[in-house]
């Protein structure tokens, strides 16, 4: 077991910048979800930890040591890839063997490894078949036994669980939870659901373009995101953000397209350097309810609903807010910017998540409340979470 730690990693592909400078310290024994979009450079990331590739500048270090000029075999690392490649002509056993074999474990070592890790993944009835004969899951395990028995110091996995249908997805999510608990080995867990990050990781890491965006708890990332982009990435449907300008004197209120929600006290510090500017403002769906308001801080919005999806335990209306009930102070009529004036004439779209007993329809005018203690807002330019 060791701790992982990347120090300005940077790499390029010829003229184009992939990574650009990663910082990230991955403690001893930790499961860590690398999270982010297609092509952000997740498995850049994982293949330069384990020396597949040479780091344009940088350094990593796997518990004390650094690796840069290691090659693979002696970072004492074992990967998990997205195509398990089994060797379709030996046993599972053999497939599981393969590795140790090759670096001159003794038989008897051999033997006690393979059957150890074959108990732990359920693997022990089918060590005698050939991959072709077994199910995408099982074959998934014995990619993850490969990794297993030669106890590695740290687990890089690679969407390892893509290739399975969503039922064994989560059945095998559950499974390399428990083994985590039982090995305790530091693991990069690498994928571009948000689901199985959420429910995997003790720590999630949510990348973009090369660039860290957030390191925290699940909790942490959703509950506070430090940027548009990790408020907006995790979490489904998305969060809405709606353009808003900062108005009023002593109170503050978000001045949106169609309507306008007060900021409540406790945020007024935050905000007032924004008066007389553009922020966007931040709401989960399910910190949108049905219903009136109590006036004050609930103020209720008239929106229609556009769609509505019944999903079983919860239904998400697709709502807007009409245009043209815009209601700014003529003083704030002058400070309104250029780019709010042309989201002034547009109808304002958002989704909320609300309870499957909600009688709306579809073509309704409905009154909905935001929850203002859970809001987010942003800055416009850099996208910083401002609270
Ligand atoms: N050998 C290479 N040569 C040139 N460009 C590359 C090479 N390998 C990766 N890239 C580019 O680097 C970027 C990051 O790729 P990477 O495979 O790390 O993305 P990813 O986050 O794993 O995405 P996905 O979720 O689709 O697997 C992509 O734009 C990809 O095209
Ligand atoms: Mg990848």
């Amino acid at each position: 077991m060791a701790e992982v730690r990347l120090v300005n990693l940077a790499k390029a592909f010829g003229p184009v910048q992939i990574l650009k400078g990663i910082d990230l310290t991955i403690p001893d024994g930790e499961f860590v979800v690398l999270l982010g979009p297609s092509g952000c450079g997740k498995t850049t990331t994982l293949r330069l930890i384990a020396g597949l590739e040479e780091a344009t500048s940088g350094e990593i270090f796997i518990g004390e040591r650094k690796v840069n000029d290691l090659p693979p075999k002696e970072r004492d690392i074992a990967m998990v890839f997205q195509s398990y490649a089994l060797y379709p002509h030996m046993t599972v056993f053999d497939n599981m063997a393969f590795g140790l074999r090759l670096h001159g474990v003794r038989r008897e070592e051999v033997d006690r490894r393979v059957m150890e890790a074959a108990e732990m993944l359920e693997l022990t009835p089918l060590l005698a078949r050939k991959p072709r004969a077994l199910s995408g899951g099982q074959r998934q395990r014995v990619a993850v036994g490969r990794a297993i028995v030669r106890n590695p110091k740290v687990f890089l996995m690679d969407e390892p669980l893509s290739n399975l249908d969503a039922k064994l997805r989560v059945q095998t999510r559950v499974e390399l939870s428990k083994l985590h608990m039982k090995l305790g080995v530091t693991t990069i867990y690498v994928t571009h659901d948000q689901m199985e990050a959420m429910t995997l990781g003790n720590l999630v890491v949510i990348m973009n373009q090369g660039i860290i965006q957030q390191m925290g708890t699940p909790s942490d990332v959703y509950d506070r995101p430090a940027n548009k982009f990790v408020a907006g990435f995790v979490g489904s449907p998305p969060m809405n953000f709606f353009p808003a300008l900062v108005d009023g004197e002593e109170e503050l209120f978000f001045q949106m397209a169609s309507f306008r929600l007060p900021v409540l006290p406790e945020r007024c510090a935050a905000l007032a350097p924004y008066r007389g500017k553009d922020v966007v403002f931040g709401i989960r769906p399910e910190d949108i309810n049905m219903g009136g308001g109590d006036g004050a801080v609930h103020i209720p919005v008239t929106a229609k609903v556009d769609v509505l999806e019944l999903l079983g335990a919860e239904i998400f209306l697709y709502l807007s807010s009409p245009e043209g009930i815009f209601v700014a102070s003529s003083a704030s009529q002058k400070l309104l910017s250029q780019k709010f004036l042309k989201l002034k004439a547009t109808a304002v779209s958002f989704i909320a998540r609300v309870d499957p007993s909600t009688p709306a329809k579809e073509g309704d005018s409905v009154q909905v409340v935001f929850n203002l203690g859970r809001s987010h807002a942003f800055d416009a330019d850099s996208e910083r979470a401002i609270y």
